[in-house]
């Protein structure tokens, strides 16, 4: 009655990674617990959400081929595109997120497109990533997530849905992206290391919160209905400081690296599972976030 925190499945986004071509699942060395999922395993998964009562998906595809611009992100039969009527038509109450970034698709890795001499081009890159969210948002997304942290994504984003028909689709904006070394595990589930260099030039330094905030008011400006900060745990000062400043609904994404973190020492008995994820998911939502992505969705969900 007088725990000033609560965390309930209600709250949380499940990250899936679906292949293209693969049958049935695949697991993901680096991220114990968690599959990569042919198209075919789609249905099962649905309904074990649905009988989770896990409310919400993120999206992220591994398509049949890569090219240097990513085309596979936004073909309209793209290997996202075609998931989200498989999971709606199992779970029609499951609320679907589109992840739009280039990385998984482009052939080097990056999360735009590149320059002659190998720099990510921001501004070449922006209609590719706006035509991605389209594609997503035509294939039945409820909400659209630009990670690619190209600047002016939202505005261009925005502007692509309202003249799509697609005006009432929520933006959730990757706003304070930072770069990690805890997205390790998911470049190995997601195969979108960078094929040289690092994202550095595009996400933004640990050491720095004043400029997250003016990013996340950036993003505002241009449309964004939802802001997130990612990653959740080295970052909750971060968090908390968005949540003071802005009014809009908070997500945090506790990443791959945080995941696989605490699976390693629940594997070796170090940790007790059960409270370190609750602690872990309480402390973020402590810190201010309304909505949590988690990879410990289904393992959070499995004990209510
Ligand atoms: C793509 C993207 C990444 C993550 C989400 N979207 C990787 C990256 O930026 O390198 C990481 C999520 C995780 O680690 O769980 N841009």
């Amino acid at each position: 009655m007088v725990r000033e925190t609560d965390v309930t499945t209600s709250h949380l986004v499940y990250p899936l990674f679906i292949e293209a071509g693969l049958h049935g699942r695949q697991p993901i060395s680096s991220m114990p617990g968690q599959d990569r999922l042919g198209i075919g395993a789609l249905k099962d998964e649905a309904k074990s959400l649905a009988a989770l009562k896990v409310p919400a998906v993120l999206l992220f595809g591994l398509p049949a081929g890569k090219d240097e611009q990513g085309s596979g992100a936004w073909a309209r039969d793209g290997i996202v595109q075609q998931s989200v009527a498989c999971l709606k038509d199992a779970n029609p109450e499951l609320l679907v997120i589109g992840d739009v970034c280039l990385c998984e698709y482009t052939s080097h890795g990056h999360c735009g497109l590149l320059t002659p001499s190998g720099e990510v081009d921001n501004d070449r890159s922006l209609p590719l990533i706006a035509e991605t969210a389209v594609s997503l948002a035509e294939a039945g997304c409820d909400i659209i997530a630009p990670s690619d942290m190209m600047d002016g994504r939202v505005a261009a984003i925005r502007a692509a849905l309202d003249s799509g028909g697609f005006a009432t689709t929520p933006i959730l904006s990757y706003a304070a992206k930072f770069a990690s070394a805890f997205y390790g595990p998911f470049r190995e589930a997601a195969d979108s290391a960078p094929a040289f260099g690092d994202r550095r030039g595009y996400q933004m330094d640990p050491a720095n919160s004043r400029m997250a905030m003016d990013e996340v008011l950036t993003d505002l400006d241009e449309g964004a209905d939802m802001v997130m900060v990612k990653p959740a745990l080295p970052y909750l000062d971060v968090l908390r400081q968005v949540r003071d400043a802005v009014d809009v609904p908070v997500a945090a994404y506790n990443v791959s690296g945080e995941y696989s973190m605490i699976m390693a020492a629940i594997q070796n008995g170090w940790l007790d599972e059960a409270r370190a994820i609750d602690e872990t998911l309480t402390s973020i939502r402590r810190a201010g976030a309304d909505i949590i992505i988690t990879y410990h969705a289904k393992q959070f969900a499995a004990r209510q």
